[in-house]
């Protein structure tokens, strides 16, 4: 594999955008390719042999780009399909899991929130992580319905999303929660709106930047970090339409063109 060749992304839809941007963040000399599966997506209601089958689908696609590393900027995809990827590909693969543990060991009023996909929450790995950091604490899991198709459609400021996200929230505030953990990786676009209905005291996190320097880590340790200084090349496709994804990265660059692929 060449130093040269892309990071590969994919995610369900539009939501792993706000991955790619910490992973641009860190390392900003690296050529990347994001995928957005915009046209199966949600992921988070499918069984997880439909997910596995999309997760290779997309992994094909950007092996077929040349890339060097993939990223699967989904949590749902990742806690149902990422063993099967790695046991599949002979090429480093970064997952995105929810951020229990930090949530975990700083939790004051032992409470924390975890909102997420069915999928996700219903995986064995993430089943497996919860028990791990989890054991003297409550945990409130919520599957925020609703909240991708929203995302999706570029739908972020409506009431309709807010009145999801307030009966979301409601049984973890009555939980008493001080960290919300966001187990999906559309919902950090969703954190102002999110700001507006918790208390002060609740701390949201999300696990973006864990990723990002994941994937440097590995880069760095594979001798595989791009060693050019010049402009990269920031490549995006999404397999519906371009709208959402160039609004939400609108925010992030102006410069940013997304394009229409079929796979
Ligand atoms: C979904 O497609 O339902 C959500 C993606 C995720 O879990 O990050």
């Amino acid at each position: 594999m060449k130093k040269n060749n892309p990071i590969g992304i994919f995610d369900s839809g539009v939501g792993g955008s706000s991955i790619w941007q910490e992973i641009h963040k860190h390392l900003p000399h690296e050529h990347t390719i994001y995928l957005a599966d915009s046209k199966n997506a949600p992921y988070g209601n499918k069984s997880a042999e439909e997910i596995t089958a999309l997760s290779i689908k997309n992994t094909q696609k950007l092996l077929d780009f040349g890339a060097k590393l993939i990223v699967v900027a989904c949590n749902t995809a990742t806690t149902n399909a990422i063993a099967t990827l790695r046991q599949n590909y002979n090429i480093p693969i970064i997952g995105i899991e929810p951020a229990i543990k930090p949530a975990a060991l700083k939790t004051i009023s032992k409470s924390i929130g975890i909102l997420a996909t069915k999928g996700t929450l219903s995986s064995a790995l993430f089943s497996a992580t919860a028990r791990e950091f989890t054991k003297d604490i409550s945990v409130v899991e919520i599957i925020g319905e609703g909240l991708v198709p929203l995302i999706e459609e570029g739908n972020l400021d409506g009431p309709e999303i807010i009145s999801l996200l307030k009966k979301h929230t409601k049984p973890m505030l009555e939980a008493n929660i001080d960290y919300l953990v966001l187990g999906c990786s559309h919902y950090p676009y969703i954190i102002p709106q999110l700001r507006k209905i918790l208390p002060e005291n609740v701390t949201i996190i999300d696990s973006g930047e864990a990723v990002a320097r994941q994937t440097r880590t590995v880069l760095q340790s594979l001798d595989l970090l791009r060693e050019e200084n010049t402009q990269p090349k920031l490549q995006f496709y999404t397999n519906s339409k371009t709208d959402t994804l160039k609004f939400l990265l609108k925010k992030y660059s102006a410069n940013i063109v997304v394009e229409y692929c079929d796979f």
